[in-house]
């Protein structure tokens, strides 16, 4: 990590995680692991297998352990350095967990029953949910902002989660300013046209791109997701080129040819669906992607996009199985991570302690 950036000002740093629920999917791959691995070019990032956010919806895993190796060999696999860059799971840093705590009496409950996620997840029985996915925000707060960290490349179901960590940086500050202008830790930021001090820096989400939102392939009004019943609505990270190639052949379209222009697409879920998919695995716009395929049939645009799936997803799923296979080399990139991790939090956790008025020498 460098300590370029003047000592007034936050320095840029990265954060992100994913949860060790489930297969991984192109939505993940695309809306997160892809901008990870190109961040780590131009940034100091950390990422995050949040494995403490998995027990929210459901406390008892099987096999919790082995997703968790499973999501950092997904990492490694995209490209992921871990050398240059914080490869760890979240439970071996227990200052998240800490600094969930103090957000957890700094947010109000109200902002935490306004979250679409919880309301999703909770269902019709809300007294029911845990504590923990009310929370579950809060404690994602703490994931970033422990490391005091600036960007956060996630998809877009993750926006107003960004927002709460915002209101929760704001709210911390202001409430907390007089002792942070004591104790000498403010950092000063610009938030809209003013200029403000404070400890915890407004994060800004990374939610760019072509596919910040994949869609099912059954269903273009519907998000891929881990949960789906249905296998052929999303491809896996682990399916082999046999199963993705398949999976977009079946992939539901409508009639119609691909339109000449982008705006042709608006009120066709699917078209537009796999228009973005193409873009954002080819790297290109939208509008070349239309300017190449633009009248084509799906039954000449679904091959090609196949042969570009199978071209960029095949060799991570094999790297993946190749890493994999080695849990003792995954085990120890993430016990090196969380020692580099656990360093960083501690020296804003001991600041925190002295904001807030713990007593901790
Ligand atoms: P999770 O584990 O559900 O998803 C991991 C990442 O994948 C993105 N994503 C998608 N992007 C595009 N299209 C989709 N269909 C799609 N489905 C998932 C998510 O937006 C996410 O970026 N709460 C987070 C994990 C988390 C976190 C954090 C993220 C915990 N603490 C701190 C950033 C910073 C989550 O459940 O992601």
């Amino acid at each position: 990590m460098n300590d370029a950036a003047p000592t007034n000002e936050f320095r840029q740093l990265v954060f992100s995680g994913v949860q060790p629920t489930g297969n991984l999917h192109l939505g993940n791959y695309l809306g997160a692991l892809q901008k990870f691995v190109a961040l780590q070019d131009t940034h100091d990032c950390i990422y995050c297998v949040v494995d403490l956010h998995s027990l929210t919806a459901t406390l008892m895993h099987d096999d919790l352990m082995d997703q968790t190796r499973a999501i950092a060999a997904a990492y490694l696999a995209c490209g992921l350095d871990p050398k240059k860059n914080i490869i760890f799971n979240q439970s071996r840093v227990p200052q998240h967990a800490e600094l969930a705590w103090i957000f957890n009496c700094v947010a109000r409950i109200g902002w935490m029953n306004r979250m679409t996620q919880f309301k999703d997840k909770a269902g019709k029985d809300r007294e029911n949910a845990s504590l923990g996915l009310l929370a579950y925000p809060s404690l994602m707060a703490a994931d970033i902002l422990v490391y005091r960290a600036t960007h956060v490349p996630v998809g877009e179901d993750q926006k107003q989660h960004l927002e709460l960590t915002r209101d929760i940086a704001q709210k911390f500050n202001n409430d907390f300013s007089e002792r942070i202008a004591a104790c000498g830790y403010g950092v000063e930021m610009e938030v809209g046209e003013e200029r403000v001090n404070g400890f915890f820096p407004l994060t800004e989400p990374l939610i760019e791109g072509s596919a910040t939102r994949v869609m099912s392939l059954r269903d273009g009004t519907k998000k891929m997701s881990k949960s789906d019943p249905s296998d052929l609505s999303r491809i896996n990270l682990t399916d082999d080129a046999d199963a993705i190639a398949r999976k977009i052949r079946k992939a539901k379209t409508d009639p119609e040819p691909l339109p000449g222009e982008l705006e042709g697409l608006t009120g066709r879920a699917e078209a537009e669906n796999l228009v973005g998919i193409y873009a954002a695995l080819a790297e290109m716009s939208r509008e070349k992607v239309i300017a190449e395929f633009g009248g084509r049939q799906f039954s000449d645009f679904k091959p090609a996009l196949a042969e570009l799936a199978v071209e960029k997803l095949a060799p991570i799923a094999s790297e993946m199985r190749r890493i994999a296979a080695d849990p003792s080399y995954v085990d120890s990139v993430l016990r090196d991570g969380g020692e580099r991790a656990g360093a960083l939090a501690e020296e804003t956790m001991k600041k925190v302690h002295d904001i807030v008025g713990l007593l901790a020498n």
